[in-house]
């Protein structure tokens, strides 16, 4: 789905976002510096917007982080490579890897991020792991999504937005967009919290924006 998405991912992103996944990926950036780390992990970045954010931000503040961009996929990888060599980010890196066996240490990262790819993993509970056992005590671990409001009005604006993105993928004939709506009318957030707490997770709190369509987890290990 990646390979065939990942040219116009960023475009095509903006358009069915209305462009709301730009300010949430702001938040989230706030939200991995706020704790001044030193490491950051983005799992699953695709084009590495998180990534690139974070480092540029932290950058700005002065700080030393340094941010590792993982993803399975290498188109996606390449095109968040000439993003971050584009605009001279230097404190970014991206490498191929699996969140389901991720290749660093225990408790080496200060904060990690993973948005908009959870319904992409086999096992929630493999990637919780994983994400626990780099995390340091501590550390931050922050996810986007988008799933199914809980509330009457983001209902109805939750079935428009999935009929829009099916439309969107039956005109571009794009897999990924044909694949979103039903993955996400599968997915459980009430669920995944409760997982999220099962596996160890604390002060775990929610955002949401777009009516609830999507949602910011931050939580700490
Ligand atoms: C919808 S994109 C999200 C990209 C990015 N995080 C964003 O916010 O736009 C999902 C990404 O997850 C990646 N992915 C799927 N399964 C993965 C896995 N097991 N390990 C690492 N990356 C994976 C895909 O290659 C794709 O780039």
């Amino acid at each position: 789905m990646y390979s065939e998405a990942h040219k116009s991912y960023d475009a095509t992103n903006r358009l069915l976002s209305f462009n709301t996944d730009n300010i949430i990926r702001e938040r989230a950036a706030e939200a991995l510096l706020s704790a001044n780390p030193l490491n950051v992990l983005d799992i699953a970045t695709g084009t590495g917007d998180i990534a690139i954010l974070t480092a540029t931000h932290a950058k700005e503040k002065g700080l030393r982080t340094k941010v590792i961009g993982i993803d399975m996929n290498p188109g996606m990888l390449g095109v968040a490579r000439q993003k971050a060599a584009r605009n001279d980010v230097k404190n970014v890196v991206f490498e191929k890897g699996n969140a389901l066996g991720l290749k660093y240490r225990t408790e080496y990262f200060d904060a990690v991020v993973c948005s908009f790819a959870l319904k992409n993993f086999d096992s929630q509970e493999r990637f919780l792991k994983e994400v626990r056992r780099v995390l340091k005590k501590d550390g931050i671990f922050v996810l986007i999504d988008i799933s199914k409001p809980e509330h009457a009005l983001g209902r109805i604006g939750f079935w428009f937005y999935m009929r829009y993105m099916e439309l969107f993928g039956f005109v571009t004939g794009k897999k990924l967009y044909k694949w979103l709506p039903k993955s996400t009318a599968e997915f459980s957030r009430k669920e995944f919290i409760k997982r999220v707490k099962e596996e160890g997770f604390i002060e775990v709190k929610v955002r949401e924006y777009l009516l609830g369509i999507s949602y910011m987890l931050i939580c700490r290990k």
